[in-house]
């Protein structure tokens, strides 16, 4: 059930690809502005990535167009890239970007708020950071699966914001997706199954400010909330050690 175990040296590749990542975003962050374009992100970030002898592990993957995913407002997760999608003041906007090296993916998304954001949409986003953060804080060897969906639900829940169910976390290595399946809500089904060394997996919990769920455009990717209301994702690539976490796709020191 756990596929995505990892030796020791493979944890020095999933940092380097991390970190490449999160440089990723900050080499983008200052050009994520009203008037930009999600098709001019996707190429930045494409061009990021190859003048890094790396690739986008999106492009392609299921016959995915692009190297990102950029999801607006109400786009839950799987927005694909258009130059007729230009941001605009009051926007929320996830980036998600998983890329490989030698080898191995790293996989993270950010919230972005463009100019004045409403206070509702800037509570969305900040509880979504929060969920993730203390998400990973309980992680580490023995603690059950389960932990996670607990603790994402008991940061959101008293904001009134409802968590998607069609999308979960990942394992995640040599391939992208891989088992476990991560919930970002409580399921007796993972108290069984506890954190070991060695294993690598993302949490990526998707909230929203009104129902939780999706409708899928003719396209097949972009998934949105059924009633149009707002949607945040924040998303990191993790690694079980011997005592506690590893956040892959932070920046190394
Ligand atoms: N980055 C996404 C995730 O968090 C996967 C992207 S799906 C793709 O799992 F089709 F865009 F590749
Ligand atoms: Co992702
Ligand atoms: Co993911």
């Amino acid at each position: 059930m756990l596929a995505s175990v990892y030796a020791p040296k493979d944890f020095k590749r999933l940092r380097v690809v991390g970190d490449l990542v999160a440089r990723c975003f900050d080499h983008i962050t200052p050009y994520i502005k009203a008037g930009i374009s999600t098709g001019e992100i996707d190429r930045m970030v494409a061009e990021f990535l190859h003048s890094n002898g790396a690739r986008s592990s999106d492009l392609g993957y299921q016959g995915y167009p692009k190297s990102i995913c950029t999801s607006v407002n109400d786009v839950i997760v799987h927005g694909i890239p258009s130059d007729d999608v230009i941001l605009k003041d009051g926007d929320i906007v996830n980036v998600d970007l998983t890329a490989e090296y030698k080898g191995f993916h790293g996989d993270s998304s950010r919230m972005f708020m463009i100019g004045n954001v409403s206070p509702r949409a800037r509570e969305l986003v900040q509880t979504c950071q929060d969920a993730l953060n203390a998400a990973i804080a309980v992680c580490a060897p023995g603690v059950p699966l389960s932990e996670i969906g607990k603790t994402i639900e008991a940061i959101v829940k008293p904001h009134g914001f409802s968590i998607s169910r069609d999308f979960v976390g990942h394992g995640i290595g040599k391939v992208m997706h891989d088992d476990p399946q991560i919930f970002h809500f409580y399921d007796k089904m993972w108290d069984k199954v506890k954190m070991a060394p060695g294993l690598v997996f993302t949490i990526e919990p998707m909230i929203n400010t009104g129902r939780a769920e999706c409708k899928i455009d003719p396209d097949g990717w972009t998934a949105r909330t059924v009633d149009g209301g707002l949607s945040a994702q924040w998303e990191h690539t993790l690694g079980i050690t011997e005592d506690g976490v590893i956040i892959f796709t932070e920046k190394m020191a």
